[in-house]
């Protein structure tokens, strides 16, 4: 066996990643399966979802195996519909990435009440009611040697005041770092390890009103300190690491994905 392979293969393991067909999620999903994982992609578009599965199983180098099918975490019915369609095709749960998430922006004076609700119960309130209801099936796949892993996405928007228009949804990853810090307290001893990504700029259908067009992605990733936007392997390693051998001893992490911009302070107190 390779070091790589050793540290960071998931051969064998059950995930399931919420939001997995487009985006980010889609970017865990493929390095997921690239690791050796079967991984269940879920969202509201459940025809998406076994469409994009079906490509990442026709990666030439798909080791493990994709499976889409429909669940939507922005209600309590949902979550539970969801965690009953993972039950009915795994008894255990290695890897559970919530990744699910939307966002509304618009400046603060006309920011709507149902905006807040919206945003809430998708980014947080699903994050954590998915989390309970997979518990039995993370603690079946934990052991002291090779915990069970939940990574759930938060953002550099959640570290740094930045409010961009989007205020319920900064507020939204910044609760999602701070219940995977309790929940990491609390569930270290069952060995099963709680961290977020907090990323900063990626492509996505989420983004694409600002990075749509290679042009915009450029503009948007001059403003970042390295330069550039996050790609698909800025994901994979912050993934196949979380999620191997070689971090199950890291929990409550919230990893910044941001190419630096978490550190920006935008001032020198006494530089020249
Ligand atoms: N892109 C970035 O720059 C960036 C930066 C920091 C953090 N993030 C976070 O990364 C995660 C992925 O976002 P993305 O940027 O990849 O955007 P995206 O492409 O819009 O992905 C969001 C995903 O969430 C799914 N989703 C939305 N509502 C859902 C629901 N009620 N139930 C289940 N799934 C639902 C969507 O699928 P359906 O429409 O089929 O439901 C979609 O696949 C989000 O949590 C986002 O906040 C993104």
């Amino acid at each position: 066996m390779t070091i790589m392979d050793e540290l960071f293969s998931v051969a064998g393991k059950q995930a399931l990643v919420t939001g997995g067909a487009t985006g980010i999620g889609r970017m865990i999903a493929t390095a997921l399966v690239r690791g050796g994982a079967h991984v269940m992609i879920a969202s509201r578009k459940g025809a998406d979802c076994e469409a994009v599965a079906a490509e990442i199983n026709a990666l030439p180098d798909a080791a493990g195996k994709a499976e889409g099918f429909a669940g939507d975490v922005s209600s309590e019915a949902g979550v539970t519909a969801l965690g009953d369609a993972v039950k009915s095709r795994t008894d255990k749960l290695h890897i559970l990435f919530n990744n699910a998430g939307i966002s509304w922006g618009e400046p603060l004076e006309t920011f709507p009440y149902q905006a807040w609700a919206k945003v809430l119960n998708v980014n947080l309130t699903g994050m954590f009611t998915l989390t309970r209801d997979m518990l039995p099936l993370l603690r079946a796949a934990a052991t002291p040697e090779d915990p069970a892993r939940v990574v759930s996405l938060g953002s550099v928007m959640g570290s740094t005041p930045i409010g961009d228009g989007a205020y319920s949804y900064s507020a939204s990853k910044a609760a999602v770092h701070h219940i995977t810090r309790i929940l990491a307290k609390e569930l270290a001893h069952e060995h099963i390890t709680v961290n977020a990504f907090a990323p900063g700029p990626f492509r996505s259908r989420m983004t694409a009103f600002a990075t749509g067009t290679d042009e915009q992605a450029q503009k948007v990733g001059s403003g970042v300190p390295m330069g550039r936007v996050g790609t698909p392997e800025d994901i994979a390693g912050a993934a196949l690491f979380l999620c191997g051998r070689g971090g199950s001893y890291v929990t409550g992490a919230v990893v910044p994905i941001d190419g630096g911009i978490h550190v920006e302070t935008g001032h020198e107190l006494f530089g020249e």
